[in-house]
């Protein structure tokens, strides 16, 4: 079978078993080009609260299945590839966060997105790379306890100094993998290009960016501006897509190593696998846990990405 076989295969089962298929950025671009919608997880986040359908697979991370159910417990809504965890959602667990909470009286909790259903219910606020500075800014509290991300936490610590930030070491395996040597090597391999970067890098290769943001951000940049040469600092999936979407352009990855495995173990078999009822796991939640955890999730939504 060809990738375009399967592709219209595809097409056809989400047209008659009424599904929605949502699809992180990260993805390859045989699942982009066959899904509903593309975006990051702020915009995933979003879409899961307003898409019509009865059923939704969520081609990327657990986390995002699991925040999809939250938003719509109505809908059946299933991971492609039920072996496609964050590993940074897994760092922190409820328990340990609460004993954390215990000794800064008054804190609020503010999580990425990427954390577990269960941490997700003590979160005061969510927050995603798209919408962390701008929540952080406006939520009433001003003392504030950051969690899981230390990179994406000093980013914001250091764009909101009227807040005092408590941080924890956690990250991303995938962004905190480069370092400085690795900016200044792409930099003078190409002395033109402007350097655009998600804030889940560290600070050292973030003090070098001509354009901070979320996946979403980077590449809206990227296609705004006359500039024709980027180097990309996030996940290598990004390189493809902008590549597609901006042929006179060019894009070269910050490096080969920034690919995060997890959100390359989905397939286009699996989503298919998913649609025909062989595959992908369906998303179960409580509903007292479910309460619990999408306040901090509405709340997200409610100041806006
Ligand atoms: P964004 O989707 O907010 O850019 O985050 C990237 C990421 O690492 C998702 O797991
Ligand atoms: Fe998690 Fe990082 Fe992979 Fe995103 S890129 S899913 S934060 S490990």
């Amino acid at each position: 079978m060809t990738v375009r076989s399967l592709q219209d295969k595809i097409l056809s089962l989400k047209a008659q078993t009424d599904t929605c298929i949502l699809a992180h950025s990260y993805m390859s671009q045989d699942i982009c080009d066959i899904a509903d919608f593309v975006g990051d997880s702020y915009a995933l986040s979003v879409k899961a609260k307003t898409a019509p359908n009865k059923n939704v697979i969520m081609c990327g991370v657990r986390f995002m299945a699991e925040t999809v159910k939250m938003l719509s417990p109505e809908k059946r809504v299933y991971l492609a590839n039920p072996t496609a965890g964050c590993p940074m959602a897994e760092q922190m667990d409820k328990e340990v966060i609460e004993q954390v909470r215990k000794a800064l009286p008054g804190y609020a909790v503010v999580a990425y997105v990427n954390t577990t259903t269960a941490l997700k219910t003590i979160a005061d606020v969510c927050v995603t790379s798209s919408s962390a500075v701008k929540i952080c800014r406006a939520m009433p509290e001003k003392d504030i306890l950051f969690i899981p991300d230390i990179n994406l936490g000093t980013y914001v610590k250091n764009l909101v100094p009227e807040k005092n930030f408590k941080l924890l070491s956690g990250g991303c395996p995938t962004h905190a993998r480069i370092d400085e040597e690795d900016v200044l090597a792409a930099k003078k391999a190409h002395p033109e290009a402007l350097f655009l970067v998600h804030p889940e890098c560290r600070p050292s290769v973030v003090k070098h960016a001509d354009y901070v943001g979320s996946t979403s951000g980077i590449m809206d940049f990227a296609k705004k501006t006359d500039k024709k040469e980027f180097i990309i600092g996030t996940e290598n999936a990004i390189v493809e897509h902008l590549q597609f979407d901006c042929p006179d352009k060019k894009f070269y990855p910050l490096s080969k190593d920034l690919v995060c495995h997890n959100m390359k173990a989905t397939t286009l078999v699996d989503v298919y696998n998913c649609l025909i009822g062989e595959g992908g796991e369906e998303i179960i939640m409580d509903e007292e846990t479910r309460l619990a955890a999408v306040k901090c999730i509405e709340k997200m939504i409610e100041y806006g990405g």
